[in-house]
């Protein structure tokens, strides 16, 4: 595992566009995997610079997130795709055939998932994945317990990601309790992994990730057998390392 610390959440954001952008310079027709909630937000801020600044291009790039609510459309303002859209695609010039979210009102899950890492697969893999962290240490919705077997599935999400995504619904009650993720199986096939964390909040779980024994409790933890992951942390979410 690389540590790159940083001081705080712009420097993160920058360089983990950075990296994104030198892959899709090597690579113009680059596989990304992206993740949605607040930590990536200013990298992908700095990657539509980077894209008017006319240094990057995405016409030939594809694009697989991690993850969608079970039960919302993709006109809910709350689901995933509408995240995409509004914090990247609208912006840059992705081709709407090129973009992958997973279906959070898929009448067959089964289907739905399977056909999704055989669509990662055709692609030729995922080149850079994008995760966040959960507190918990879940990665995409990998929560504690996660069988590192599984490819992308349906997940019941812990009662503390239900309370930490509670911020963006009205009430409790309308935060979705599932949704459909990639799987660990999933994830660690990608080639390049970038993992952020910015806040105290994430503290721990960082530090259960980086020094932790590697546990289904801690699904992050995982990582540590990946030959290519790049954990970009601010001096907060460091502060146990
Ligand atoms: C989102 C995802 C989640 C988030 C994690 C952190 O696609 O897969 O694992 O990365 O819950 O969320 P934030 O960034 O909002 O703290």
């Amino acid at each position: 595992m690389r540590i790159i610390r940083v001081d705080n959440y712009e420097e993160m954001s920058k360089k983990a566009a950075s990296m994104v952008a030198s892959q899709m310079i090597l690579k113009h027709d680059s596989v990304l995997g992206l993740a949605t909630g607040d930590t990536p937000i200013g990298m992908y801020k700095e990657l539509i610079k980077i894209y008017n600044d006319k240094e990057i291009d995405f016409s030939d790039v594809k694009t697989f997130n991690l993850d969608e609510y079970y039960g919302l459309s993709d006109d809910n303002h709350e689901s995933y795709h509408y995240y995409m859209m509004n914090n990247l695609f609208k912006y840059v010039n992705m081709k709407s055939e090129n973009i992958n979210i997973l279906s959070g009102v898929t009448d067959n899950i089964e289907e739905e998932c399977s056909n999704y890492d055989e669509k990662i697969k055709r692609s030729g893999g995922i080149d850079i994945q994008i995760l966040g962290i959960g507190v918990n240490g879940h990665i995409g919705f990998n929560e504690p317990s996660v069988n590192f077997e599984a490819g992308t599935h349906l997940v019941e999400l812990d009662k503390k990601t239900i309370e930490s995504n509670s911020r963006f619904f009205k009430s409790m009650d309308e935060v979705p309790k599932s949704a459909l993720s990639m799987g660990i199986k999933t994830i660690m096939q990608s080639k390049v992994i970038v993992l952020l964390a910015n806040g105290e909040a994430k503290a721990e779980a960082i530090y259960k990730t980086v020094k932790g024994k590697i546990c289904p409790e801690v699904p992050a933890s995982i990582l540590q057998l990946h030959n290519n992951v790049n954990i970009i942390v601010d001096e907060a979410a460091a502060k146990l390392l």
